[in-house]
């Protein structure tokens, strides 16, 4: 990966953060990218802030760089600042990408976000959680 990637990637991918499902999460996300590669990712929430996120993915070792990234930048923001990330967030925070590697970004910025709007959709009705496949039911 050296010379193509930055050191960041090279290290989010090495080391990914927040890497594992999170049990009873609040909120959850599966979404699959154009390129077929999964990415699947977990929040819990506390008042209108994410206290923790987690995220793994079948993908390339740039979709763990950016999975973690994206949990990452979203600990500690609140529902309207993570429901913001966006793939350029993803790609500044790593330092870039190639030019081939860009819709990992993409990836990870649209499960972080579907993530939050499933937090939305279930949190005054619970029960919604049950129908879920987060790994856990
Ligand atoms: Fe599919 Fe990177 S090539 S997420």
């Amino acid at each position: 990966m050296a010379g193509t990637y930055s050191p960041k990637v090279i290290d989010h991918a090495i080391n990914p953060r927040n890497a594992g499902a999170l049990g009873n999460a609040d909120g959850f996300a599966r979404i699959k990218g154009a390129c077929g590669d999964t990415m699947d990712i977990w929040i819990k929430v506390k008042g209108d802030a994410i206290v923790r996120a987690g995220f793994m993915t079948d993908g390339c070792s740039t979709s763990v760089a950016c999975g973690s990234m994206a949990t990452e930048l979203a600990k500690g923001k609140t529902i309207g600042e993570v429901l913001r990330i966006s793939q350029q967030d993803i790609l500044d925070n790593l330092d870039g990408l190639p030019d081939g590697s860009e819709h990992c970004a993409v990836l990870a910025a649209s499960t972080i976000r579907a993530a939050i709007k499933d937090y939305l959709a279930t949190r005054n009705e619970p029960w919604k959680k049950a129908y879920r496949n987060d790994g856990f039911q």
